[in-house]
């Protein structure tokens, strides 16, 4: 099958089968053309309530598969390709956290969406990049300890001087490639272009962007504003589909090197893969997992709207 009819051909089953398509905003486009939804993880998470059907193929990678299986226990969840991990995801353990705990007993613990189903079950209120600022901003606690990436964690405290914050030492390798010299060439190149970055990125990056926010709301931004030049310091992946959503701007990646090749692996072969049942892993976690983990997304849910 050429890509057209395969993307047909899982168009056709996803009905057939009563399969909803997550894709992630990192994903191929041609993933996306076969997605119901494509989103942020925030947004993601969000959907994964509301989606009516049985089945859902995450197309992303596998904390987000556990995020919609915790979200939705009577769904069969399947990540689309079982090697799909996030690396920053994998620096920490539920045991990490119980350790920090007891360094920062008087802390209230922050995990990133991007950590395992089985590290949520310690923690007290989960955040995505596009929520936490929000999240945060509305916790009546003054103490933050924030895990496992301390430059998302570093770029929310500095919007709130008036709390205190603890980080561990993570953080996401691609987006740690960008470096303060890149944004300087991309000023000395591009001089009319605006900057916009995720704040994974390490704090020189950030503060020297133009804006720093989420997959989905570096694309929101660079649809919405009048200017025709960006650089983008995000996943590459972002960069192919602003250019293909907006062809009269132009795009620049703000490092080459900024590539997850997590993020990158899932096929429309893999997908297809999935729905017959020879790709693919269903996400299968204990009741006693999923109501631990699920404690901390539902707050998240609620402070962040
Ligand atoms: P978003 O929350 O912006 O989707 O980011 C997820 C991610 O993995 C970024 O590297
Ligand atoms: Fe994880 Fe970074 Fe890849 Fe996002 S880009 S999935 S944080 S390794």
């Amino acid at each position: 099958m050429n890509k057209k009819e395969l993307q047909a051909e899982i168009l056709r089953l996803k009905k057939e089968k009563d399969i909803c398509i997550l894709a992630h905003a990192y994903q191929d486009h041609e993933l996306w053309e076969v997605a119901d939804y494509m989103g942020d993880s925030f947004g993601l998470s969000i959907q994964a309530q509301k989606a009516e059907q049985k089945n859902v193929i995450m197309c992303g990678v596998r904390f987000m598969a556990e995020t919609v299986k915790t979200l939705a226990p009577e769904k069969h969840v399947y990540l689309a390709n079982a090697d799909a991990g996030c690396p920053m995801a994998q620096q920490m353990t539920r045991e990490d956290v119980l350790k920090m705990k007891e360094q920062y007993p008087d802390h209230i613990v922050c995990a990133y969406i991007n950590t395992t189903a089985d590290l949520k079950r310690a923690v007290d209120v989960i955040v995505t990049s596009s929520s936490a600022p929000k999240i945060i901003g509305n916790l009546p606690d003054e103490k933050i300890l924030f895990v496992p990436d301390p430059n998302l964690g570093g770029w929310i405290a500095k919007q709130m001087p008036e709390k205190s914050f603890a980080f561990f030492d993570g953080g996401c390798p691609s987006h740690m490639m960008i470096t303060a010299e890149d944004v300087a060439e991309a000023r000395r190149l591009h001089p009319e272009a605006e900057i916009l970055v995720h704040p994974e990125c390490v704090a020189e990056v950030t503060e020297l962007a133009d804006y720093a926010g989420s997959t989905t709301g570096i694309m929101k931004y660079a649809k919405e504003s009048s200017g025709k030049e960006f650089v983008i310091g995000t996943e590459n992946s972002i960069v192919e589909h602003l250019r293909i959503e907006c062809p009269e701007k132009t795009f620049y990646p703000l490092s080459e090197k900024c590539v997850c090749d997590n993020m990158r692996i899932t096929t429309l072969e893999d997908v297809y893969g999935c729905i017959m049942g020879t790709a693919g892993e269903e996400i299968l976690l204990s009741p006693q997992e999923i109501e631990e983990s699920r404690r901390p997304i539902d707050r998240m849910i609620e402070l962040g709207g």
